[in-house]
C-alpha cells in the first residue's frame, strides 16, 4: 500500500525514470538532444538556461536527478567515464593536498593517483581501509584533504566501513569520497553512512549493458568544492554525449531488477564455488567466512551484489587454464553487465600487482546461475 503523502520507493523512481514525460509531446521518453548551441534571446540574455552543450546538456538532466534522488544526494554530475568522475576529484584539491586512498583499489585509479602524486599536485599514502586502524594511522590531521575508499573493493571485495571511515576523515578535516561502483545505490547509499562524494564507474551496473563508457560524482552538499567539480566537467571537457547519456538513463530504469537478480546469483555461485574440489577460496562479502561479512551486512541492503573472485586450486596457469575452457561467460575485462564475465586479474594488472596470480574476477550477469554454476564447473573440472 502507498504510505500516506510517502514519496514513491527508490525502486519505483528508477524504473519510471522520476516519472518525467516531454512537456511537448507527452513522450514517456525524454528526448534525446544533440544539439551543441542553444539560441540567445534577443537581448543577449540565455533565459532558457541553455548556451553551449560542453556547460550542460537537457539529456543528462534526468539522468542525474534520478542518481540524486537514489544515493540520497543533494546533486549529481554525469561525466565522460569512471576515470573522469574519480581524476576530477582529484584534479580539483589545493596543490600540495595529501590524499589518503586504499590500497587494494580498481587498479587504474591507483595507477593514475600514482602518476598525479608525482608531478608534485598531491601527495598519497595507501592504507588498507579495510582496517580503520590503519586508515587512522595514514590520516594526518589539518593536512588530508581527502580520504577516497572503495566497497566492496576490486579485486578482492574486500568491504570498508563507510561510517568509520567518515569519522576518520571529518575528524582530520578531509572529505570522505566513496567508489561506490560495486554496490550501486542498490545495495548501499554511502552519503547515508556520512560520506561527502559517491563516484561510480556508470559502465558498470549504472548502465548495465556493457555498451556505454560513463561516469558519475554525487555530493551531500552543493558547497564551493562541489561547484569546483561541476565546473571542472564543463571547462575540462569530461562530459559525456547526449546518446550515451540516453542510454545510461535507459540502463538505470532496470538497475533494481539487474542487481536483485546479479546479486542472488552471486550468492547461489559463491556457495557453489566455496565447495569446488578445484577452488582454493571464494572471495565474496555474502559468504560469513569472509572478513568483511560482518560490516557488509550491516552496511549493504538486500543483497552483497554481482562480484566474485575465486582462487583456483593449481595456482596461475591452472586459473588461466580453467578461464580457456568456459563457454558460457565471456573471457572479458569490465563488469556489472547483463552478460556474465570472467577475467585472470593479474595478468590485465601486470607487474607489482598484489592480486594474487591464481585469482579470477567474475562478474556475475543475468542468466541463469544454474548455466553459470555448470560452466564454472566444467571449466574448472577440465
Ligand atoms: C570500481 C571501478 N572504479 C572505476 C573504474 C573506472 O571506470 P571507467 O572504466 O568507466 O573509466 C572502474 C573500471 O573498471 C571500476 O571497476
Amino acid at each position: 500500500m502507498r504510505r500516506n503523502n510517502a514519496p514513491p520507493r527508490p525502486a519505483t523512481l528508477a524504473a519510471q525514470g522520476l516519472g518525467w514525460t516531454d512537456a511537448t509531446t507527452g513522450a514517456v521518453v525524454m528526448p534525446i538532444q544533440p544539439a551543441t548551441t542553444y539560441i540567445r534571446d534577443p537581448d543577449n540574455q540565455y533565459r532558457r538556461g541553455r548556451g553551449y552543450a560542453r556547460a550542460d546538456n537537457p539529456g543528462y538532466d534526468q539522468p542525474q536527478a534520478l542518481l540524486t534522488a537514489l544515493e540520497g544526494g543533494a546533486a549529481s554530475v554525469v561525466l565522460s567515464s569512471g576515470m573522469a568522475a574519480a581524476t576530477t576529484v582529484f584534479r580539483a584539491l589545493p596543490l600540495g593536498a595529501h590524499v589518503v586512498a586504499q590500497k587494494v583499489m580498481y587498479w587504474g585509479l591507483r595507477r593514475w593517483i600514482e602518476s598525479h602524486a608525482a608531478t608534485g599536485h598531491i601527495t598519497v599514502d595507501f592504507a588498507d581501509a579495510s582496517s580503520l586502524d590503519a586508515l587512522r594511522d595514514a590520516v594526518i590531521p589539518g593536512r588530508t584533504r581527502l580520504v577516497w575508499i572503495e566497497t566492496p573493493a576490486n579485486p578482492l571485495w574486500s568491504v570498508v566501513d563507510i561510517a568509520g571511515a567518515a569519522a576518520i576523515a571529518h575528524a582530520a578535516g578531509a572529505r570522505l569520497a566513496v567508489d561506490s561502483t560495486a554496490a550501486t545505490p542498490v545495495l548501499t547509499r554511502p552519503l547515508e553512512h556520512g560520506a561527502d562524494l559517491v563516484m561510480h564507474s556508470a559502465t558498470k551496473y549504472l548502465n548495465g549493458h556493457s555498451d556505454v563508457v560513463a561516469g558519475t560524482l554525487t555530493a551531500a552538499r552543493d558547497d564551493p568544492f562541489w561547484q569546483s567539480l561541476v565546473a571542472e566537467r564543463g571547462n575540462g571537457g569530461a562530459i559525456l554525449g547526449s546518446l550515451e547519456a540516453y542510454l545510461l538513463l535507459r540502463g538505470m530504469r532496470t538497475l533494481f531488477l539487474r542487481v536483485a537478480r546479479a546479486s542472488a546469483s552471486a550468492q547461489r555461485i559463491a556457495e557453489a564455488m566455496e565447495a569446488h574440489p578445484k577452488v582454493a577460496a571464494v572471495l565474496y562479502p555474502g559468504l560469513p567466512t569472509h572478513p568483511g561479512h560482518a560490516v557488509a551486512a550491516r552496511q549493504m541492503e538486500g543483497g552483497f551484489g554481482g562480484m566474485l573472485s575465486i582462487r583456483v586450486a593449481g595456482g596461475e596457469a591452472a586459473a588461466i587454464a580453467a578461464a580457456a575452457r568456459v563457454e558460457l561467460w565471456k573471457r572479458a575485462t569490465s563488469l556489472g553487465g547483463v552478460e556474465s564475465l570472467v577475467e585472470h586479474r593479474a595478468s590485465i594488472e601486470g607487474a607489482g600487482t598484489p592480486v594474487p596470480p591464481d585469482l579470477l574476477r567474475l562478474s556475475v550477469g543475468i542468466e541463469d546461475p544454474e548455466d553459470l554454476i555448470d560452466d564454472l564447473d566444467r571449466a574448472l573440472s577440465g
